[in-house]
């Protein structure tokens, strides 16, 4: 297939009057790039595979990419998703039509990271409830003492997955010497004792620390892992911080421990239905702090995520494995080596 290496970005990427959604997304790269063509798409959702057929690569935001997405050129050779979460990606329908299926770990790690550490810090140290003092004047300067916060040193700091996200969470808080403890059945021993992570047993992280995060991923396994039972281990002084998915949690238990005071609080950037309900008694109470699945979203964030897109889009044009392929069994297959074989040859390795 000779001529340009073609790109599209899913419609999404630009609001109604044509400005970018996320201007920090530099594709400059893209468009100075030798070779390279690109093109936004009109906002279907699902994408449609006729959309798709003049295309080589696709950067996808949030719409979906189903069966019928699916071109029936047979050029397009990567699907780079902004982000890593992929459940709006039909993976087998990719990997059927030897489309590799990207994501960017590199560009979501810090930022989450650091929405963890927001939770711990503004949790332990009362924030919510002293922001509230503080504007109340005279009667709320009085109070303050009502509203004792939390030291971090020698607490324990509890995981439930240590992969991109959840080792960095660790790394980012060596400097508050808490003790590192995670349930990880994957775990990389290596990575856990260069953390000094402690790895135990899951029921373990719930009994044993002062706060408890989740870092794993959304999954048959995983879905309501933290229920009514587990909840009920934590201690009474311990918090529950979920940037994970909503559905790793059940709710209804999180609410009534919340409620009854049987934990001390939660931070979630996550609900089992996205985006909640206002009238959620869960929004009601005072020991929870709640973010839109957005305590993530800063420049760095988008820059980053838009740059891995990138970077990954041109390394199929010059005939690399990109970082992030969900999807591996693809790399084997001898159609999508073809492709590649065919890109390198044209734009050079
Ligand atoms: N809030 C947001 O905006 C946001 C942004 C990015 C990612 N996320 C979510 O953060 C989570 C972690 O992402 P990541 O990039 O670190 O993923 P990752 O795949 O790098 O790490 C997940 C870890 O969880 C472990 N794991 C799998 N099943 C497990 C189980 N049953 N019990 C314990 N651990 C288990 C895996 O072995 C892996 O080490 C995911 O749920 C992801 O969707 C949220």
């Amino acid at each position: 297939m000779a001529g340009k290496f073609r790109v599209a970005l899913s419609g999404d990427f630009k609001k109604a009057d044509g400005s970018p959604v996320f201007p920090d997304f530099d594709i400059e790269p893209l468009r100075k790039a030798p070779g390279v063509e690109m093109a936004y798409l009109d906002s279907r959702n699902p994408l449609q595979a006729a959309q798709l057929d003049d295309f080589d690569a696709l950067i996808l935001l949030a719409h979906r990419f189903a069966p019928e997405s699916v071109p029936k050129s047979g050029r397009l050779a990567v699907v780079a998703r902004f982000g890593v979460g992929y459940d709006t990606v039909d993976v087998p329908a990719c990997t059927a039509a030897g489309i590799a299926l990207a994501i960017t770990p590199d560009g979501v790690r810090r930022p989450v990271a650091v929405s963890i550490l927001t939770f711990i810090l503004a949790l332990t140290g009362k924030l919510m409830a002293k922001d509230r003092l503080a504007r109340l004047g005279p009667p709320g300067f009085a109070a303050r003492g009502e509203h004792m916060g939390v030291g971090l040193v020698g607490r324990t700091l509890g995981s439930v997955g240590v992969g991109n996200i959840g080792a960095e969470m660790f790394r980012l808080a060596r400097p508050f010497d808490m003790k590192f403890i995670a349930h990880d059945p994957y775990a990389d021993a290596k990575t856990a004792a260069e953390l000094g992570i402690e790895l135990v047993g899951l029921d373990d992280v719930f009994a044993s620390a002062d706060i408890v995060t989740i870092n794993c991923p959304l999954s048959d396994a995983t879905r309501h892992l933290v229920n009514a039972r587990r909840l009920g281990l934590m201690k009474k002084t311990a918090y529950l911080i979920n940037t994970a998915r909503g559905p790793i949690v059940d709710q209804k238990a999180l609410t009534e421990v919340l409620r009854e005071r049987r934990i001390a609080g939660a931070g979630l950037d996550v609900f089992e239905v996205e985006p909640t309900d206002p009238n959620d008694p869960l929004l009601k109470l005072d020991n929870v702090i709640v973010a839109p699945h957005a305590l993530c979203w800063t420049d760095q964030c988008f820059a980053g995520n838009g740059a891995a897109d990138v970077k990954a889009v041109l390394d199929i044009q010059h005939g690399r494995v990109p970082r992030g392929v969900v999807n591996r069994e693809v790399l084997d297959s001898p159609r999508f080596k073809a492709r590649l074989e065919d890109y390198r040859s044209r734009f050079g390795a």
